[in-house]
């Protein structure tokens, strides 16, 4: 027998609570029932993006929301600056590329958090800019950007927005986006959120809306005026994943229950003590220097089959990691820590990581790692 985990930075654990909210009919959204659940969604997707304005919901994937994202807010022959650290930074360009949006790319060593003043020097060289597209975690190399530090370039320039895809960071680190001036905010619900995949999430500042007022590339699904308009009166232009949203709307309790604050201090604890776990086993992490509270990323070591390590994980003692992509695969695991994880789950990806190195032939000393958590896991 196999309990199956996931520990994949998305899809990532569903509470019971959550599916048990989702086991039941399903209500139709044209009823006033429905409508009060989405009035309470509304306000508590606000709570998490920590922000006055609307939250929009879509029912796809966190790309749909990138893509809408660009497409309204940007215009035809707009130009846009892109953070390429990591597979996700790709994308922001793929889909400016799309759209025929012209983009200036700042290419960032995977590992790595971008430079806040490359993105200085690049608006400062290139007043056409309009949009700055960048990752708050880059789930591919487990790095996070310096997203107040690039906000507070932005914020200075009345004629370009900050787009952040914070997919696998609202719900893991603190984003305050009012606060910090974040111009757009995209999320999506298989992460934090703790919800099967399906749902994506935005948000947009006063300034953003009227960049979205002018806004003339093309958009029928992913049209932020008209949601906005319909989600005012609690609904949605097209038929929305009912089920999903009943089920965010148990996971929203959840996240208020336990307190914004409080879920930031437990993703950081895990994050931590999984840190040191590996640092104690002699792994080298991927991310040196701006390590994720959503995944940890170790480099797999010399002589080690990073694609068997992967496939071990899962075939022996169930949990389900990731690995590398594109130029990473093979050469890194990814453990996630983000959503419904607790300090228990830390141990349980350590002692498997220890068993499985020493299977494969890499010297550990079991218990180093666990050690290393549990006194992190142990600490106030
Ligand atoms: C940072 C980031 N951006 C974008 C995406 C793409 O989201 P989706 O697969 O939900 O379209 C992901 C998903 O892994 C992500 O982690």
């Amino acid at each position: 027998m196999l309990k199956k985990q996931l520990f994949s930075p998305g899809p990532t654990p569903v509470p019971e609570r959550v599916l048990l909210a989702m086991a039941g009919p399903v209500i139709h959204h044209r009823d006033p029932a429905y409508e009060e659940l989405f009035e309470e969604v509304r306000e508590g997707l606000k709570y998490v993006f920590q922000t006055k304005n609307e939250v929009l919901l879509f029912a796809s994937s966190g790309t749909g929301a990138m893509e809408g994202a660009v497409c309204n807010t940007l215009s035809l022959g707009d130009e846009a600056l892109v953070v390429r650290g990591g597979k996700f930074g790709e994308r922001w360009g793929e889909i400016c590329e799309v759209y025929g949006v012209d983009f200036t790319a700042i290419d960032v060593p995977w590992g790595e958090a971008v430079d806040p003043v490359l993105i200085e020097r690049a608006l400062d060289a290139n007043p056409s800019i309009r949009a700055v597209f960048v990752q708050a975690i880059e789930t591919s190399t487990g790095v996070m950007h310096p997203i107040k530090e690039i906000a507070d370039i932005v914020n200075g320039r009345d004629d370009t927005i900050l787009v952040v895809d914070a997919i696998s960071a609202l719900g893991v680190s603190d984003l305050p986006m009012d606060k910090w001036g974040l111009d757009v905010v995209v999320s999506g619900s298989q992460k934090a959120f703790m919800l099967p995949p399906g749902l994506s999430f935005v948000a947009l500042s006063d300034k953003a809306w009227d960049f979205a007022e002018r806004s003339t590339l093309p958009k029928y699904y992913f049209n932020f005026k008209k949601e906005l308009a319909s989600a005012q009166k609690n609904q949605s232009q097209f038929t929305p994943a009912i089920s999903l949203v009943v089920g965010l709307h148990e996971s929203l309790k959840m996240l208020k229950e336990e307190g914004l604050e409080n879920v930031f201090k437990r993703h950081q604890k895990l994050a931590l003590a999984t840190r040191e776990a590996v640092k104690a086993l002699g792994l080298e992490l991927l991310a040196q220097n701006a390590p994720s509270n959503a995944l940890t990323a170790i480099k797999v070591p010399a002589g080690i089959d990073g694609k068997k390590l992967k496939s071990d994980f899962e075939e022996r003692f169930g949990l389900i990691v990731a690995g590398g992509q594109s130029q990473l695969k093979g050469k890194i695991i990814r453990i996630a820590h983000l959503g419904y994880f607790q300090q228990m789950d830390i141990i349980q990806a350590v002692s498997s990581l220890e068993l499985l190195l020493r299977d494969m032939g890499y010297p550990v000393e079991l218990g180093r790692g666990i050690r290393a958590a549990e006194e992190v896991l142990g600490s106030a």
